[in-house]
């Protein structure tokens, strides 16, 4: 964690890059209405017609994900409360987290409409885990602003690959399109903040690679304090909605690039370890990838015994 006073410095310092980022992500932005993507058609009452799984329509890893998906974004108070917290002394940081908190809103209320009309959730589970879960509340012990750039542009990249990769492997058309345009939201969500953290880059290159190699030494995505994280995140993986190999090929390797930094320069020695172990991270992801792979293929050969 850098010194309070070096962290006010840094976030006064891309205070004019965070309000053009904010501007422009005002400007790509399509305001989208989920009840234009949601089959209304196809709903029927619970109470005289109860859920049953023979209703389901979709794979049960893609339904799965989608519920893994909806019951990260469920915990939005938290997530709001801890940009609150860590910004809430930059003003342009104040207005970013309405916009995005407005956005993320919406994500959850679609993914919730889309399921119980399709019936492709029990509606009893997704209730009981989203009340264990908002209870439960989440704290990955993120203080620092800078920190908590690094962390979230990596966060909203992977959100945004397990959405779309989710409505992709549903086969669905619907499910694909709701979904593809919530990965469309999640990747202006990442457009910002992975803008700022360019930005930072410009100024304080050292400090800023510290702060990706430790976030990224424990990265966890949100929804781990769910009920069953390691059982469905597990199913999500085997299906290759997200796991090591997504996370590796498609977020480090593109941040890495993006943010450039095997060209940067004026490194302290802390830095320059940092920056090792960030241009090995892809690679360790993919060693453990392949052990992965090789394991479901051996498992897959195995001669079932009756
Ligand atoms: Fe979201
Ligand atoms: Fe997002």
């Amino acid at each position: 964690m850098i010194p309070r006073s070096e962290s006010v410095a840094l976030m006064n310092a891309v205070s004019p890059t965070i309000k053009r980022l904010i501007a422009e992500h005002r400007a790509r932005r399509e305001h989208w209405y989920f009840h234009e993507f949601i089959p209304w058609e196809q709903g029927r009452n619970y109470v005289d017609e109860p859920w049953d799984k023979s209703q389901c329509t979709l794979r049960p890893e893609v339904r799965t994900a989608l519920l893994l998906n909806l019951l990260t974004e469920d915990n939005l108070p938290y997530y709001y409360g801890q940009l609150a917290t860590t910004y809430g002394e930059t003003e342009s940081m104040n207005d970013w987290s309405g916009i995005w908190t407005a956005e993320e809103g919406q994500h959850a209320i679609a993914m919730r409409a889309y399921l119980l009309v399709s019936r492709n959730v029990d509606p009893r589970i997704l209730e009981d885990d989203r009340m264990t879960m908002v209870e439960r509340g989440w704290n990955n012990d993120i203080q620092d602003p800078l920190d908590l750039f690094v962390y979230t542009a990596t966060q909203e990249l992977a959100t945004r690959l397990s959405h779309f990769n989710s409505g992709k492997q549903a086969d669905d058309e619907i499910a694909y399109e709701l979904m593809k345009r919530i990965a469309a939201d999640e990747n202006h969500h990442f457009m910002f903040y992975s803008g700022v953290v360019a930005e930072m880059l410009n100024h304080m290159p050292s400090e800023v690679l510290i702060s990706m190699a430790k976030v990224n030494a424990i990265f966890a995505m949100p929804g781990t304090t769910m009920p069953q994280w390691t059982r469905r995140s597990l199913e999500v993986a085997k299906a290759g909605i997200y796991n090591h190999r997504v996370h590796a090929e498609k977020v480090l390797t593109p941040l890495l690039r993006q943010w450039k930094l095997d060209q940067l320069t004026d490194l302290t020695p802390e830095a320059e370890q940092a920056r090792d172990f960030m241009m090995a991270l892809p690679g360790q992801y993919l060693e453990m990838a392949e052990s992965f792979e090789a394991r479901l293929a051996k498992r897959a050969k195995k001669p079932v015994t009756v």
